[in-house]
């Protein structure tokens, strides 16, 4: 598959002639090099990872040293793909000024195309600053991960009529801030569809039904690594049965002495 780097604009040129963006959250580089060998459009290095990777129970503990950590290790998996770093929990929500320092991190220190940032009427300012200081920023409204602890669990989002006149005020003031996308998570499919209608950036969806302007799925989650898989992932692998069936035969085969040959 022909492997052209897709760059900040070229996703609204994709909105415009109506071809699907697919990405993806990877933390590693074999994983991100197989996500570039397919030709997807974007790769993130989600905060999924503490999830994912580091065997946290939420997005709330990973630090911006974990993440730079990881967003290296992809980059060097897949140099030719637009690769966006996820911000994590209170390294931008402070102030317009740390967020675009810590930002500067991603591109600078691991040669990063993007990073995302939650949240949105409430951080128009800070998209505002970092865009106009260079930072290419993709949004996220909808299910926000970092809102867990005062949300009380994970909460499908936009279900009244008031929420979700809330939800598409939040996407309209991520484009007002300038953002070249914008994740949707977690709402019904009727919003995600009217926002999608709405916005002239593109829509980037997660559980958040087939009208998106892309898709985006955990790694784990579609190559079934953990036990666990959320109602918005499709499970197209079991590698954890893999796994669990090449530790054994590996096992087995060093204790009864047939490996190594
Ligand atoms: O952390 C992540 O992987 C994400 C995507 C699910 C959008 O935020």
């Amino acid at each position: 598959m022909e492997n052209k780097k897709t760059t900040a604009r070229g996703f609204r040129a994709m909105k415009n002639e109506g071809r699907v963006i697919v990405a993806i959250s990877t933390y590693d580089a074999p994983t991100a090099g197989f996500a570039e060998a397919i030709g997807v459009d974007m790769i993130l290095v989600g905060d999924s990872l503490g999830m994912a990777i580091l065997g946290y129970d939420s997005t709330i503990p990973v630090t911006l040293d974990q993440s730079l950590h990881h967003c290296g290790a992809v980059r060097r998996g897949a140099p030719n793909t637009f690769v966006v770093g996820d911000m994590p929990f209170m390294t931008y929500q402070t102030s317009p000024g740390d967020a675009m320092r810590n930002a500067a991190r991603y591109l600078q220190e691991e040669m990063l195309d993007a990073v995302k940032v939650e949240g949105g009427l409430e951080m128009e300012q800070t998209i505002s600053r970092m865009v106009g200081a260079g930072i290419p920023v993709l949004g996220h409204v909808g299910l926000l991960p970092q809102q867990v602890l005062t949300a009380g669990g994970y909460r499908k989002a936009g279900k009244t009529k008031d929420e979700a006149e809330r939800v598409l005020a939040d996407a309209k003031a991520v484009e007002n801030a300038g953002a070249f996308a914008v994740v949707l998570e977690g709402m019904p499919s009727e919003l995600a569809a009217r926002i999608t209608a709405e916005l002239s950036i593109p829509t980037i969806g997660i559980g958040a039904g087939p009208d998106c302007d892309g898709q985006i799925q955990v790694s784990s989650d579609i190559l079934g690594l953990l036990s666990f898989t959320p109602k918005h992932a499709k499970r197209y692998a079991d590698l954890d049965k893999a796994i669990v069936d090449a530790f054994s035969r590996y096992a087995l085969e060093a204790r009864t002495k047939r490996f190594p040959e």
